[in-house]
């Protein structure tokens, strides 16, 4: 009898190492305490409880009940949790809890830069959506961007909102060549992929004298953008339009940005070639996309781990539900994204800046 057929899997597993079974067991345990703690940060920020505590210094469960509209019971028990997990600071002597400044910047304040709190959100909608999910792995199908839950455009509408209101005009843009002083003068402008315009009305703001065009195929997406424009007073200057990344109308565009949406997209090399026809010869392609590096091996750490996740549940299911179905995956990489634009007919690409959480990349014909 030949046993390497009939012998079970695990017969060939090497030995337990027990030191580096507790250490990969403490590590699992953190992070299925951390998925608990984003159940506490959105009961948090949906209740207002780091509102309350936002700027009040030390106060009682009692009186950040009160001031909250919630029952003191519950509330004690969320800030002890709060507590375990050092968002929130405990001083014994009086019983009072208190949100630093520091964590008020992530947590409370809606308008930070640096405010986290929403991004919750998306691993909510993932865990939501996770039959399907778990249906498509099986047939290799797709999930359109539109079919999911509800929590996700809220989560990463939010979330990108305030990424890109620190960093876009300030940061990001001045990195291309050029960039600001041709929206200064007047340029006009396509964000591809734009979803809720966040993006598109900041440009808008900052370059009074250009014209900005959001297409994006997900109407509440664009319907959203479309209130958002009238509530920031751009709407004069934003236009928004439901329409694919291969389809909108031809320009010429002096900028065509695609921010966070490329390796969404089904066809890149289709939705590419679309904007090569569509660029003025003197214009530009401006890129943002999650950092990744080349190599699978490379791409590891909390931040890989939080985009291969959202890679998983929504960019691959999405991009395989449109045509091509290329799932190019939200850690991608310079290589390969310089080769989408190559083969749309650019010829000049290069990686403008990086940080911790994108990549930003300049493309011209
Ligand atoms: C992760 S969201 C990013 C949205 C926005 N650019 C931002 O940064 O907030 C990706 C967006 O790409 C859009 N999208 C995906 N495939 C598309 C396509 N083929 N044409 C146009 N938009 C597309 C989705 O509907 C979604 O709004």
């Amino acid at each position: 009898m030949n046993t390497t057929q009939t012998a079970p899997a695990h017969a060939h597993a090497a030995a337990i190492d027990e030191t580096r079974l507790q250490a990969f067991l403490g590590r699992t345990v953190d992070d299925l305490s951390a998925s608990y703690v984003g159940v506490m940060v959105s009961l948090g920020r949906r209740l207002g409880l780091y509102r309350t505590l936002a700027g009040s210094g030390p106060l009682s469960s009692h009186e950040i009940a009160h001031r909250s509209g919630c029952a003191e019971r519950y509330v004690r028990e969320w800030l002890n949790s709060q507590v375990a997990t050092g968002y929130i600071l405990y001083h014994p002597s009086s019983a009072t809890y208190e949100l630093p400044p520091e964590h008020a910047a992530v947590l409370a304040d809606e308008e930070s830069p640096l405010y986290l709190a929403p991004a919750w959100e998306v691993p909510a909608s993932m865990w939501l959506d996770q039959e399907r999910t778990l249906e498509v792995f099986r047939t290799g199908e797709g999930v359109p961007w539109s079919a999911h839950n509800e929590r996700l455009y809220c989560g990463v509408s939010a979330f990108y909102r305030n990424c890109y209101k620190g960093q876009l005009v300030p940061q990001w843009l001045p990195a291309l060549e050029g960039a600001a002083d041709r929206l200064r003068a007047g340029a006009r402008v396509a964000d591809v992929g734009c979803g809720h315009g966040h993006s598109t009305i900041l440009l808008a703001e900052a370059f009074p004298r250009s014209r900005f065009h959001g297409f994006d195929t997900h109407e509440g997406s664009i319907a959203a953008a479309r209130e958002n424009a009238v509530a920031a007073g751009v709407a004069a200057r934003t236009e928004f339009t439901v329409t694919s990344a291969k389809d909108y109308p031809a320009g010429p565009y002096d900028m065509i940005c695609f921010f966070d949406c490329l390796h969404d997209m089904g066809d890149p090399v289709g939705a590419a070639t679309h904007a090569r026809a569509c660029i003025a010869e003197d214009g530009m392609v401006m890129v943002i996309e999650p950092l990744a590096h080349d190599a699978v091996e490379n791409n590891v750490g909390s931040i890989s781990r939080l985009y291969y996740g959202a890679s998983t549940a929504l960019c691959c299911p999405h991009s395989r539900s449109e045509e091509v179905g290329l799932a190019l995956g939200a850690q991608a990489g310079p290589a390969r994204l310089r080769e989408v634009f190559q083969r749309a007919g650019f010829t000049r690409f290069r990686v403008a800046q990086e940080n911790p959480f994108n990549l930003i990349l300049e493309v011209r014909p």
